[in-house]
């Protein structure tokens, strides 16, 4: 992708543009980001997709008569017949990760390829009936959200008071302060930062896709590298005991002694001292499948040839030294290094490139066909 040059999507800015002047930082208001838009999932589609028990949905029922529970929420699967009328008005379906399920939102994600992959979290399709949103809040996420089918009225708010009402099953702002508002029509589209205050509301029925992106979290991503690196830390540092031929004879005996701490840092240390095991953590949590992701393995004559394209549930991210795959982590150099990360970016390698590969890599990458990883 250029990214200098300007993109209907991003309404005429370049991606250079739109990640200096709005990413992370301001709202933009897209008009016809993909003209005459048409929803590539009907409703009747993204009903069946909730019903299935391993995709990810959620109902949200507005009982404004409710004065205690204005809001209801339910986790999905749904069967057609728990959901509302679409007469009745006020109700909600989200469905996330349809990108996993659908190849036309597939493609539609991978017109925001400007970000990094490592920062895409999902697709997720939601259908509103007449008048129905998930209240004022805010998101984590950077999200950019595209009216597919019908209208929905915006109104944002840049607060930095972001209190919640207590006592809601969703997350609903206690004071929500909205400073602009406008009507989306199919094809338009609205990018909100994180922590951006906003609340859509369906005007007759619609549909809106959210391409969002998430911000992994410091402590998490701590918590999820130690626990990697836990794994391989007996391995790594040995089981060497603690000696301790000059201890002398206490007087205070419960006091840990000094030079076990120091014994003990050492070990840290040294589990922690190859800064490649750090990014191998990393590389393999980032393209760690979620969790309701399966591969159906190929059949065993299938080949990698006459090419091969990545599996749209496959994540491949590379860093200097590796490449990853749906959590695994590869050493690779020279021409397969190459070869791999044109196949992580492009998401598919002709078969003249296939024929570039070492041996040893023509092997991975036949090893990734059977297992359903990349479609050949
Ligand atoms: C929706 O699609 O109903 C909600 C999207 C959002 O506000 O993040
Ligand atoms: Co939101």
């Amino acid at each position: 992708m250029n990214i200098d040059l300007p993109l209907t999507l991003l309404g005429g800015l370049s991606p250079a543009t739109f990640m200096k002047r709005h990413w992370q930082k301001k709202p933009l208001v897209i008009r016809q980001a993909i003209p005459g838009f048409f929803a590539p999932l009907e409703r009747a589609e993204l009903f069946d997709l909730a019903a299935q028990d391993d995709v990810q949905s959620r109902l949200v029922i507005q009982t404004p008569e409710v004065a205690a529970t204005p809001w209801r929420l339910k986790q999905g699967p749904f069967a057609r017949k728990a959901l509302p009328a679409l007469k009745k008005p006020g109700w909600t379906l989200l469905v996330q990760s349809v990108d996993l399920y659908d190849a036309r939102v597939r493609a539609l994600r991978d017109q925001f390829r400007f970000v990094p992959d490592a920062r895409l979290d999902d697709v997720m399709v939601s259908y509103a009936s007449d008048g129905g949103g998930v209240g004022p809040h805010f998101d984590s996420y950077d999200v950019f959200l595209l009216q597919a089918h019908g209208q929905r009225r915006w109104r944002i708010g840049r607060q930095k008071k972001l209190d919640l009402q207590p006592g809601m099953p969703l997350k609903i702002l206690a004071n929500f302060e909205p400073e602009q508002e406008f009507v989306l029509n199919p094809g338009d589209m609205l990018y909100l930062p994180p922590r951006y205050a906003h609340d859509g509301v369906a005007l007759g029925e619609c549909m809106t896709y959210s391409i969002g992106f998430r911000a992994p979290g410091a402590g998490e991503l701590a918590q999820e590298l130690l626990q990697r690196l836990a794994d391989q830390a007996r391995e790594e540092v040995g089981d060497a005991l603690y000696r301790d031929p000059g201890q002398i004879a206490q007087t205070h005996a419960a006091r840990i002694p000094a030079d076990l701490a120091q014994f003990a840092q050492v070990a840290l240390d040294k589990a922690l001292h190859d800064p490649l095991a750090v990014q191998r953590a990393l590389g393999e949590y980032l393209t760690e499948p979620k969790a309701q992701v399966w591969f159906e393995g190929a059949p065993p004559d299938a080949r990698a040839s006459p090419g091969v394209r990545l599996d749209r549930r496959t994540t491949m991210l590379y860093d200097d030294a590796h490449v990853f795959i749906n959590g695994e982590s590869f050493l690779a150099s020279g021409r397969d290094a190459s070869l791999m990360r044109l196949l992580a970016d492009e998401q598919a390698l002709t078969a003249a490139q296939l024929a570039r590969l070492s041996a040893p890599a023509r092997g991975l990458v036949a090893d990734w066909v059977q297992a359903g990883w990349l479609n050949s």
